[in-house]
């Protein structure tokens, strides 16, 4: 394997950082375990050949690779399922009988697209009991362009499969090939997918009734956790939600959202 240098490494961190939110000033090793596919496939004699190649790279294309591949896309269907269930207990039964609007969920950070799925499951669920009249729209995003891509083919191994109750197994999944299972094309229509780095999303007009952006904030510095909670609040209608992960926290991110529940946050009607 070559070696990265420090001289190599000082150049690579701080771009990552800055650019994508990612710290990985103490993943050196995480770094030449996972690039050394991409020195060779560049044909890169190092990491400073390889870093110029791609800064040089006017496609894009091995700064997208790299970022799959340094990213961390782990995720699975009905993963901390006390958001799901507050959305079928708390959310959808105070929705006004009056209201047209659609339903928006963003999901942030998706990876390769279970969590999306998991909501669609349980608002057709929902909506096949009379619970919930409107329509609903999900967008998933993420980084990482293979996790996207996975996402919207939306087939997945026998051991994801496992995960979801068996009543949504043959309602909404369907088996192809070798133990490999599909979303059924019904799932399609209710969520999309794109590739978007949440460090350079525009500010979004408040939108969205929920955002999950679950295991995403770990990754970041304070700096751009603050940043990406302020734009996330402003993509939130009042009294909308933002569902962030259990092992994380706003305590020390300025914000102006209500505690509800441990990871469960909500934007206030009047601003306090
Ligand atoms: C551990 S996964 C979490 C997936 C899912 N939200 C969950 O909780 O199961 C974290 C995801 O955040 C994505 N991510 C990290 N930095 C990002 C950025 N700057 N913009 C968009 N996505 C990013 C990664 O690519 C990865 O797929």
């Amino acid at each position: 394997m070559i070696e990265l240098n420090d001289a190599e490494f000082s150049k690579m961190y701080p771009y990552i950082r800055s650019h994508y939110g990612i710290n990985l000033e103490k993943k050196k090793y995480l770094i030449e375990s996972k690039l050394w596919i991409e020195l060779a496939r560049s044909k890169s004699g190092s990491y400073a050949e390889y870093w110029k190649k791609l800064q040089n790279d006017e496609t894009g294309a091995m700064e997208r690779r790299m970022m799959d591949l340094l990213t961390t896309n782990y995720t699975f269907f009905c993963r901390e399922e006390q958001h799901f269930d507050f959305i079928r207990r708390i959310i959808v039964p105070a929705l006004p009988s009056n209201r047209i609007r659609p339903l928006r969920i963003f999901s942030a950070g998706c990876a390769t697209g279970q969590e999306c799925y998991t909501l669609a499951m349980e608002l057709l669920d929902l909506r096949r009991a009379g619970k919930l009249q409107i329509p609903f729209y999900i967008l998933g995003t993420d980084l990482s362009e293979t996790a996207i891509a996975a996402a919207q083919r939306g087939f997945y191994n026998s051991a994801d499969y496992a995960r979801l109750p068996q009543a949504w197994q043959s309602a909404y999944c369907e088996e192809f090939h070798d133990g490999q299972f599909k979303v059924r094309e019904l799932l399609h229509s209710f969520v999309s997918f794109k590739r978007q780095n949440l460090l350079e999303m525009p500010p979004i007009a408040p939108t969205y009734d929920i955002i999950f952006c679950r295991n995403v904030l770990i990754y970041f510095e304070d700096g751009e956790r603050e940043n990406l909670i302020k734009k996330l609040s402003g993509a939130l209608q009042k009294g909308g939600y933002l569902m962030i992960g259990h092992t994380e926290s706003l305590i020390t991110i300025p914000n102006h959202l209500k505690y509800i529940q441990p990871a469960v946050y909500q934007k206030p009607e009047v601003r306090t």
